[in-house]
């Protein structure tokens, strides 16, 4: 049993594998945050609150004399704003008379078994193997007739609990709900640091660590996309927490769209901690009887380190986000056409990248931009989702056909949300753009942004997406989103515009959803110039994302090594591409190239009718290479053996028994006279004895962590290399 209601029911005890999470009812109704950390019994921790009289730290009326109940000093569990509580708050209503308040005092619980659904929303599911138990806690408001149900939904065996909040007009009258944020926390002690994943465009998710203080630290993204800028998740631990000791607690938002995450210390040296929709692009219309449902935010605790805690994370994207039959599939190694040919191909050009493609081995060829209405480049086109014929020297279809002949499956690139002015559908619909009257609109790309909270273009989508997946035997879709969200109009009749931002995402979501539950054998990429939806929310539709637009391995190892923190390599697509890099102009070895692209879902994104023959030969055996070890990087764990900023790189993958550990290496920076590399795996068997076929060599696995591997030669900078260290039987 993972939910335990002791005291009466006045706390409730949630209890997984390794960690509990506590929250108790005082004497005023008010809901605690009272543990959240290591497993412990289920007692009641009510009396660890230390209530004190704190000058200008206000009283609740109906405390009278005590002087020492603030909500101001209480470790809350969802603030409300107004009631004299003046942290940061969770939720605020504006009610008809003008007031604006949330004082939420606990009413009753209810636990369910299952998950509860958010109604349009991306969220974790559950399955018979792996349980989820739910608590709902219902809170009442104390002067109107709203009620707010904060729901945790507990997956004992995976150390994971997930949070949304559910918010209940049962009045006459409309109210607006003003901010309503999924997850608060308010941790009694200890200093913490916080660890974010913050970034730029062709640079996603490099970590960053500082301490919390009293100085709010906040994330966010307003771009009406989880962004390059910001990823949408974040890390508090202890600051002595490394990849292997210490405290450390991870929260991700399964959201796409703005959102807002943050920590702060309060003046009694207690740490708030909350993330959800940014308040400032939401105020949402609740009349009579409706309810609002936040996005939900999956949490996990691991008192062993951020590699703990990102195993955790990985097996619940694996088993509880990611759907469908391609999240445990081999993955078809593909070939890219952008960075291949960009805007500039014909049929000829595709069918011969598909002929060597095949030549080599590769199984999927993809169409990129450029091949669908007017669009030779990027000012135009977006939105007329039919093929241009003449660039493609006939149907899509034929094409299609013609690259299955070849031996390979084929995927199509579109960016369904925008819309270019030079195309039919603007001229067509100019209204069914986001801009706002009397204001010349922000271009981006050259592009703008269609207004997806409007049904009407929801449907013009899916059917324009339903007769290209239907004319033509298309395998795969790469969902491209080329800019942020500015223009936060809707022209749409009736429209509201405080929800805009979020009816905006749901329209979105509801695209997303009808077409993978028509096409579920379609294997979906989504992407957003690389990575600026790299998010739980596009991972409940899309297996994989492509991760960054810098191919270059170097970058791309930083990258995949801050993405890796919350998400399974699994996730981040990962080609191969030319040098010098396009992105960067590095020029990094082939073999490089293939070691950090093979850590995701693999591909090649290179003018393949270009190559030399020894670079022909090269890319076989990769590819062969890469077959041989596809089920230990597709279902084995991942760990970083090391951070970015040294000399070398390195990182493993380990099957689940342990059997085969496969270890790589990249060197960085190159220096004079090398000091010896030496990498320590992690995870291995220390009782059974492995052998290492690259140095011919056979150690038990205490010996092989504890000794370590000794990488010799030194390899010169940008080289690398692989070890395969296995059981011996
Ligand atoms: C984005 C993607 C690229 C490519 C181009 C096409 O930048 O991230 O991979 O598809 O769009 O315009």
């Amino acid at each position: 049993m993972a939910i335990h209601v002791i005291e009466n029911g006045k706390v409730f005890h949630l209890q997984t594998a390794h960690s509990s999470y506590q929250i108790g009812v005082d004497a005023y109704g008010y809901l605690l945050h009272l543990w959240y950390g290591s497993r412990i019994p289920a007692e009641p921790l009510l009396d660890l609150v230390c209530k004190a009289d704190i000058g200008f730290s206000g009283n609740p009326y109906e405390a009278d004399l005590d002087r020492t109940t603030s909500p101001d000093t209480l470790p809350m569990e969802f603030a409300g704003y107004g009631c004299g509580d003046f942290r940061e708050s969770s939720i605020a209503f504006l009610f008809p008379d003008g007031s604006k308040a949330a004082d939420l005092r606990y009413q009753s619980y209810e636990v369910l078994s299952g998950t509860v659904e958010l109604p349009g929303l991306p969220s974790a599911y559950d399955t018979p193997e792996e349980p989820c138990e739910t608590l709902i806690l219902t809170l009442q408001e104390k002067a109107s007739p709203v009620t707010v149900d904060l729901i945790y939904g507990v997956y004992e065996q995976q150390d994971v609990i997930t949070r949304s909040v559910r918010v209940t007009n049962h009045g006459q009258e409309k109210i607006l709900l003003d901010r309503c944020l999924s997850c608060s926390m308010d941790f009694m002690e200890g200093e913490l640091d916080m660890i974010t994943f913050s970034g730029r465009h062709i640079m996603e998710r490099t970590p960053e660590r500082v301490p919390v203080t009293h100085a709010r630290s906040e994330i966010c993204s307003l771009r009406g996309m989880s962004s390059h800028q910001e990823n949408p998740a974040l890390i508090l631990c202890r600051p002595e927490t490394d990849e292997t000791h210490g405290d450390c607690y991870g929260l991700a938002f399964v959201y796409s769209g703005s959102f807002m995450a943050g920590a702060q210390m309060d003046q009694r040296g207690q740490t708030r901690v909350n993330m959800g929709l940014h308040p400032e692009q939401f105020c949402w219309r609740l009349q009579p009887e409706e309810t609002f449902y936040t996005p939900q935010v999956v949490i996990t605790y691991s008192g062993e380190g951020f590699d703990t805690l990102s195993q955790q994370f990985h097996h619940m994207v694996k088993e509880h986000i990611c759907r469908g039959e391609w999240v445990h599939k081999r993955r078809p190694v593909l070939i890219n056409s952008w960075e291949a040919a960009y805007f500039h191909f014909n049929r000829e050009k595709i069918l011969e990248l598909g002929r060597c493609a095949k030549e080599l081995g590769v199984e999927m060829l993809v169409l990129d931009d450029g091949w669908f209405g007017k669009r030779e480049d990027d000012f135009s086109g977006l939105g007329d989702w039919t093929e241009n014929q003449q660039k493609l020297g006939g149907s899509l279809c034929s094409l299609a056909e013609e690259i299955h002949k070849l031996g390979l499956k084929f995927g199509l690139w579109v960016e369904p949300e925008m819309i270019s002015e030079d195309s039919d559908l603007y001229r067509a619909h100019p209204d069914w753009a986001l801009t706002v009257p009397d204001r010349k609109p922000i271009r981006a790309r050259y592009q703008l942004v269609l207004d997806m909270s409007r049904e009407e273009v929801v449907e013009y989508l899916y059917q324009n997406l339903c007769r290209l997946l239907d004319d033509a035997p298309i395998d795969y879709i790469k969902w491209d989103f080329n800019r942020s969200v500015c223009d936060v109009f809707s022209r749409a009749e009736k429209a509201f515009q405080g929800e805009t931002a979020h009816r905006w995402m749901l329209g979105t979501y509801s695209l997303l959803a009808r077409l993978t539950a028509r096409y579920p054998k379609l294997l979906l990429e989504t992407c957003s110039g690389g990575g600026g939806r790299f998010d739980l929310g596009m991972m409940c539709y899309s297996p994989q994302i492509w991760c960054s637009d810098n191919t270059d391995a170097v970058c791309r190892m930083q990258i995949q090594y801050g993405t890796s923190f919350f998400y399974p390599t699994s996730t981040m697509a990962s080609h191969v591409s030319v040098c010098p890099n396009h992105q960067t102009g590095r020029t990094v070895p082939l073999e490089t190239r293939f070691n950090v692209a093979m850590t995701g879902a693999f591909g090649y994104e290179m003018d393949f009718t270009r190559l030399t023959e020894e670079e022909k030969q090269a890319i076989r055996e990769q590819i062969e290479t890469y077959n041989e070890l596809e089920p230990i990087l597709r279902e084995g764990s991942y760990h970083r053996l090391t951070r970015p900023g040294g000399r070398w790189m390195s990182w493993e993958f380990l099957t689940e028994k342990a059997e085969k550990a496969l270890v790589f290496a990249v060197v960085t920076e190159s220096e004079g006279n090398a000091v010896p590399i030496r990498i320590h795996p992690r995870g291995l068997d220390p009782e059974k004895r492995y052998f290492c076929a690259e140095l011919n060599r056979v150690c038990s696995g205490q010996t092989w962590i504890q000794a370590g591997i000794l990488v010799d030669p030194t390899p010169s900078q940008y080289e690398s290399k692989r070890f395969l260290l296995q059981v011996v039987k």
